[in-house]
């Protein structure tokens, strides 16, 4: 088979990765991809949104699925494309992508769908949203109701911070048309677990939890992020308490849309909050998590694209549960100096070999680039630069988590490249040795 991955970070790396080892496999293409992708797909020059030319590469290659990274091109129906052009593609269409791609959709939902989730209003008023600030105080949460390459949440710790960011939002119009309307909602308090799972509509295949770092620096300081680090399995998430997050929100939430007609196909990812209460959603994500999904993968035993060739057949319910590893994997993120800020891209990457020896160890790559140095007829070498905010996912799997995360770190610590930076606290809150 010939299959087409869209998307060019750590998680698509691992996707190709995972994708690589199934033997129903013969080629494998990535759009636009990385350097770490590149040795083991081949990588096309195409943009993740410019869904015309992927509709034309996938048709002239005859590709036989494809499977979707990114959020931006699920938004925008590339799902709906493609099937029109009888392409198997992995994913949700428009109508189902509507639970990342607006935020208001996807709260509405879970209120009429009894989906336990923070207490919410939204506005396209600032007047009426800055009174209900005032009315709910300090600390209340501020989403920008559409895609905001995941900057659209501010987490306000004052009700000055919360008018701020609604004025940034409505008035400044930072983000556009996605911050046209926006959503003022309780805090919640607890901790995080990211739960995906796998469904046709008709069934519903669990992946394994995780754990998402999205600060920027250890203890949760700093700035949110695209993701730090991740680990899995996330132990916050009990076996009573991924029961309970399956019938409370994955199943309300598929049946949900099932009634409003809309039939779910692809990864439907939860971003849990744990509080005293029980488990609320954050927010759904359409496709999988970055860095969650080099987190989960190298724990993966069962064959990846059999599961989406059944799930985009609609014949789910004839694969049993998936096959995992039970060890558990750790994943750090080294980032480019000045991420999530403005950062310098361009820098030489050094220790990669070392690290791709060790046992137990994978290196996915996400904002880098290749550059092949020796003079001409000599053996050709390879040297890899920087080139984007997250650079490297260097994950490692151990017996305890104390063992993955030590292995981790031993393989990160052999990384450097000018300005980098990682969190040192990635696994920590599962490890109390
Ligand atoms: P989201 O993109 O909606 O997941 O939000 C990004 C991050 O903001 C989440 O992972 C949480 O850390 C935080 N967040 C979002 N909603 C809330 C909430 N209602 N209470 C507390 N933190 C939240
Ligand atoms: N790790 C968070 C996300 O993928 O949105």
């Amino acid at each position: 088979m010939k299959i087409l991955v869209i998307g060019s970070g750590g998680r698509e790396h691992a996707l190709v990765w995972k994708i690589a080892q199934s033997k129903l496999v013969d080629k494998i293409f990535c759009v636009p991809g990385n350097a770490g992708i590149t040795k083991i797909a081949e990588c096309i020059d195409i943009k993740a949104e410019d869904i015309p030319r992927l509709l034309d590469f996938a048709r002239r290659e005859k590709i036989d699925l494809t499977v979707v990274g990114p959020e931006v091109p699920l938004s925008l129906g590339i799902v709906d494309e493609f099937l029109r052009y009888n392409l198997k593609i992995f994913g949700p269409n428009k109508s189902a992508a509507r639970m990342e791609g607006s935020k208001i959709f996807s709260k509405e939902l879970m209120a009429k769908y009894n989906v336990p989730t923070a207490d919410f209003k939204f506005f396209d008023d600032l007047g009426e949203a800055k009174e209900y600030i005032n009315k709910i105080g300090a600390p209340c949460v501020i989403k920008a109701d559409g895609l905001a390459a995941g900057k659209g949440v501010v987490v306000a710790k004052s009700v000055e911070e919360a008018i701020a960011a609604a004025e940034s939002m409505l008035k400044d119009k930072i983000f556009g048309e996605a911050g046209r309307r926006i959503i003022v909602e309780e805090c919640l308090q607890g901790e995080e677990a990211s739960i995906l799972v796998f469904t046709d509509s008709k069934s519903v295949v669990p992946f394994a939890s995780a754990q998402d770092y999205k600060r920027v620096f250890n203890n949760d300081q700093g700035p949110n992020t695209g993701g730090m680090g991740a680990y899995s399995p996330a132990p916050v998430v009990t076996e009573g308490l991924f029961k309970e997050i399956l019938e409370k929100v994955i199943y309300r939430t598929i049946d949900g849309l099932a009634k409003e007609g809309i039939e779910y196909k692809g990864v439907l990812y939860a971003g849990i909050m744990v509080t005293k209460d029980g488990p609320k959603t954050l927010e759904f994500n359409v496709r999988f998590g970055d860095p969650e999904t080099e987190a989960i993968l190298p724990r993966l035993k069962s064959d990846l694209v059999e599961v989406m060739l059944a799930l985009s057949e609609g014949k789910l319910s004839r694969l049993g549960a998936l096959e995992w590893d039970p060890r558990t994997c750790v994943c750090v993120v080294c980032a480019s100096g000045g991420y999530p800020g403005n950062y310098e891209k361009d820098k030489v990457i050094s220790g990669l070999e070392d690290v791709e020896r060790m046992e137990d160890i994978n290196v996915f790559h996400a904002g880098t680039k290749a550059r092949i140095i020796n003079d001409p007829g000599q053996r050709q070498e390879v040297e890899y630069f920087t080139n984007g905010g997250r650079v490297l996912g260097i994950t490692g799997l151990g017996k305890t988590i104390k063992d993955a995360i030590d292995n981790t770190y031993q393989a990160v610590g052999k990384i450097s490249f000018q300005g980098m930076h990682y969190r040192k606290d990635i696994g920590r809150g599962g490890c109390h040795e």
